[in-house]
């Protein structure tokens, strides 16, 4: 462990920059152990500072950096004018206004932190979110010093792609032959938004007008293989542009918009001013390799880094407390698009389950902290679910109250307010509130209480006086450092159901959906002109991110799966229905009585099977039992072995009872017709998946065949994938490895595709044992130093394969953790997510307790660790 603690920063500590930079030029001289970098920045006292008379010290934050000299306005600076301390280097300044040149060397070949300037496949790239640009030069490196960016890249010329952010302004060739080439942005920003690329590249390129006329170049690049994978990416650029012009008034605003492909990237994308830079496996598709989940996430993030530009870039962050404040905003954005581009209630779906399975658990757990948290030892820590899904659902929240018009009057307001600025989710609070005349006083509360709230609803219902009355009561449990929360302001949107199955009108007006504002402890609405007892459908849409518990019965249930009119809580009524029954088939396991099958829950599943009517991919939605993950998030403790016996159990019982259907609906399903990645063809190869998986299920010597035969026909990756996956799982072991080699001869010259292959079989409950998973990180293809791989093979197993990564013997435990101090030396940041997992041992029961909480024990113990780790595991552990 470190000797010296991490310093804990505080968002109440927060002071505005002594000094600002009006313009930094920069000019960068690449080489992969001696990169040049030098920088020439224009500085100013900021008049806004909290100023006394004498001018402070200069703070330039500065990480890895070897220093060759400092210079202001023309004279060099004797050694005795500036110190450096760890993390930076503090100046004496004796003018209000001056020019600062600092010239620094640094070794992006050495830099295996994907973090300021490094190589992947040998292209130089950069990442500057959060604090990156530091291990560039020496910098004001924090979002609220805003600049104007010049950048001239001089690279040897087997680097012809030379590219940074704005418009190209020149380029030639020195005197020894080497390329150069000069950028400027003429938008002020953050250095967190500042991007180089230098490579021997191509490109694909198109156009788009803008509403008001002006003409955009955009143009994608990747190394020369991947060309052929950009053509969805393109499209899905064009759409989000007219999107954000149709939906918020949004023009882009410089005449082209690059984005490039790296292989080697910590995140997804990011939102570097007109220059993007994607993780390959974010952007890089085609029908062959890609599937259809790869085509849609593709689509979302493309959007979400484009929609950065105005919520994001325009109008940016002023601390990294704030980073809901470009993160939430512009998640709801990309989701929204989602749902307009594909199946609405599939997207919810989608959205909510990843937060009930992983934000839940993040807001329950020891890392828990509200949208915007109030400290943090390493800011890379906090990007998180609750920052990003979190943030978005009370976006969405404010949606709901105000409706989409007033939102919109909202949104313009802060754009108009705040562009160019570096401004707080207050002022986005604030804009919405004055756009509207609204109070969002008490809606506030979101932003700073951690925690998901519970929310407990009774009802009653008086034949004579025709009045039915909700009351709902709301508690939000304590986290770390926050104890007795106050009420918050809830949008519950309900409707409730006659006997028939419609919607009773709630008033005279016919309405039949309403949003209950909760906002106390325990609150009561009453209906009045009720001629029947109703069946309450609640939280629509989940409205809100919360827990909602109403004692509904098992006939309830299925009568919501049947007639409720809100696909999500149609969808959520099937869910409801699974979780109780594996709640008591838990039980069961425990008590060591015999498992028995819940028919109610067949009787739903089969109907739903059976229904036509319903889109596809909403039947493949509610055919999904909850995964094992999600089954944690049921309170009490976690019980890892009564789990998966609870939901292999479930799983198998469906699959036999229902084969006839299932085969019935994967023949009708499974017809011969070119990929196209449209909603519909989606939709239809979701359901026509999730039915070849639970034949497989059934072990059938024939259902295992019409996975090879689907395998063989190899026309698109959704369905090779899907075949593979089941026969992976289902099938005789020598069997799914004999498939898994001849896929991988296939595509081993395909990175997307190996990768896919890698996650397949770490995460495979029955074939991705850890001795597989340690034979994988042998294979010739795995590669320690790429996110990718680590994320596939180490993550697949440790994330996505709950049954082996919780192996009695605390195997599964013991190689995380060291896997984790191997690459924290490495790569911090990842090792710092890769060990989510492990924190969260006081949530499971005794023996898996102590195992997992003695292997976080091995991190702490293994010597010095990085910021990243140490705050995530002392936390864990405190
Ligand atoms: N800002 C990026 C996004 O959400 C995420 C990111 C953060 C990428 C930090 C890299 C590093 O769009
Ligand atoms: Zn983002």
């Amino acid at each position: 462990m470190k000797d010296t603690q991490p310093r804990t920063i505080y968002l109440k500590d927060y002071r505005a920059p002594e000094y600002l930079v009006d313009r930094t030029e920069l000019t960068f001289d690449l080489d992969p152990y001696a990169t040049l970098v030098k920088s020439r920045l224009s500085v100013r006292r900021n008049p806004d500072a909290n100023g006394t008379d004498t001018l402070p010290a200069l703070w330039l934050d500065g990480v890895d950096l070897e220093l060759l000299s400092i210079a202001i306005d023309g004279e060099l600076l004797p050694a005795h004018r500036y110190t450096e301390k760890p993390g930076g280097l503090l100046l004496n300044v004796d003018k209000s206004a001056f020019v600062l040149e600092v010239q620094t060397r640094i070794a992006p070949e050495a830099n295996t932190s994907l973090e300021g300037l490094y190589l992947s496949n040998g292209m130089y790239c950069t990442q500057c979110e959060a604090e990156g640009f530091r291990k560039i030069t020496f910098y004001p490196d924090r979002p609220d010093v805003m600049s104007v960016f010049t950048t001239t890249i001089v690279a040897p010329a087997n680097y012809p792609v030379l590219l940074s952010n704005g418009n190209k302004i020149d380029s030639g060739t020195t005197a020894d032959g080497r390329l150069t080439v000069t950028w400027e942005d003429p938008f002020a920003k953050p250095s967190y938004l500042f991007a180089l690329v230098a490579g021997d590249l191509q490109f694909v390129e198109d156009r788009f007008v803008t509403c008001s006329g002006r003409e955009v170049t955009l143009q994608l690049y990747t190394e020369p293989k991947n060309i052929g994978k950009c053509e969805h990416a393109m499209t899905s650029l064009k759409h989000s542009m007219k999107w954000d012009e149709e939906v918020y008034g949004r023009e882009y605003d410089l005449d082209i918009f690059m984005i490039v492909a790296v292989d080697h990237f910590n995140m997804g994308a990011m939102e570097n001013k007109g220059l993007n830079i994607f993780n390959s496996a974010c952007v890089l598709a085609s029908p062959e390799t890609a599937t259809d989940a790869a085509f849609q996430r593709i689509e979302a993030i493309v959007a979400h880094e484009y929609f950065h530009n105005w919520s994001g870039n325009r109008v940016t962050c002023r601390d990294w407390f704030q980073l809901s404040l470009k993160e939430g905003f512009t998640v709801f954005r990309d989701a929204e698009f989602s749902a307009d581009m594909n199946s609405r209630a599939v997207k919810r779906i989608e959205d909510v389950t990843v937060l009930r399975t992983a934000q839940f658990a993040e807001d329950a757990g020891p890392m828990a902290h509200p949208v915007r948290p109030d400290s943090y030892m390493e800011i890379s820590n906090f990007y998180t679910l609750t920052v990003y899904e979190k943030g978005a659902e009370v976006v969405r929240m404010i949606h709901t109250i105000l409706g989409a018009d007033g939102f919109r009057r909202g949104s313009d307001l802060y754009f108009e307010r705040h562009d160019g600025q570096a401004v707080t989710c207050e002022d986005f609070i604030v804009a919405m509130e004055d756009a509207n005349g609204a109070d969002l006083q008490q809606f506030r509360r979101w932003y700073s209480q951690a925690g998901t709230p519970v929310l407990d609803v009774e009802d009653t219902y008086d034949m004579e006086t025709q009045e039915y009355r909700l009351t709902i009561r709301q508690h939000t449990p304590d986290s770390p450092g926050q104890v007795d929360k106050l009420p918050l302001h809830i949008p519950v949107s309900i409707a409730l159901l006659g006997r028939s199955g419609s919607a009773l009108p709630l008033d005279s007006s016919g309405e039949v959906e309403r949003v209950l504002h909760v906002t106390e402890t325990c609150q009561e609405f009453v209906f009045g002109n009720i001629p029947e007892r109703p069946l309450p459908s609640l939280l629509r849409g989940f409205s809100a991110p919360v827990k909602l518990r109403y004692g509904y019965s098992v006939e309830q249930l299925l009568f919501l799966m049947r007639h409720d009119s809100d696909p999500f809580n149609q969808w959520d009524a099937g869910q409801r229905l699974a979780f109780d029954a594996l709640s008591s088939l838990q039980q069961a396991y425990r008590n060591g009585t015999e498992l028995e099958l819940p028919e109610s829950l067949i009787d739903g599943l089969s109907a739903v099977l059976e229904n036509t009517r319903l889109d596809p991919a909403l039947v493949a939605k509610m055919l999904a039992l909850p995964s094992a993950q999600e089954l944690t998030e049921q309170g009490g403790e976690i019980d890892a072995p009564a789990i998966i016996a609870a939901r292999n159990f479930v799983r198998d019982g469906v699959a036999k009872t229902l084969k006839p259907q299932f085969r019935a609906r994967y023949e009708a399903l499974n017809v011969q017709k070119p990929y196209c990645p449209t909603a519909s063809d989606i939709a239809e190869r979701s359901l026509k998946n999730t039915c070849l998986s639970y034949l497989c299920a059934t072990g059938d010597q024939e259902m295992l065949a019409l996975a090879e035969a689907q395998l063989a026909r190899d026309d698109n990756m959704t369905d090779s994938a899907a075949a593979l996956a089941a026969l992976v799982e289902f099938g005789p072991a020598d069997k799914a490895q004999a498939h898994l080699d001849a896929f991988y001869r296939q595509w081993q010259q395909d990175t997307q595709v190996v990768e896919t292959w890698f996650g397949l079989q770490s995460s495979s409950p029955t074939f991705g044992t850890l001795d597989r998973v340690r034979a994988l990180m042998q294979h010739s293809a795995f590669e320690f130093k790429n996110p990718n791989k680590v994320r596939a093979v180490i993550g697949g197993f440790a994330m996505r394969n709950f049954a082996q990564f919780h192996a009695p013997d605390g195997s599964g435990y013991a190689f995380l953790a060291e896997q984790v101090i191997a690459l924290d030396k490495l790569n911090p940041q990842i090792a710092a997510r890769i060990v989510t997992p492990l924190t969260r041992w006081r949530k499971y029961r005794a023996e898996q307790s102590t195992q997992i909480q003695a292997a976080l024990k091995t991190v702490r113990d293994s010597g010095e660790l990085s910021r990243d780790l140490y705050e995530v595991v002392s936390k864990s552990l405190a």
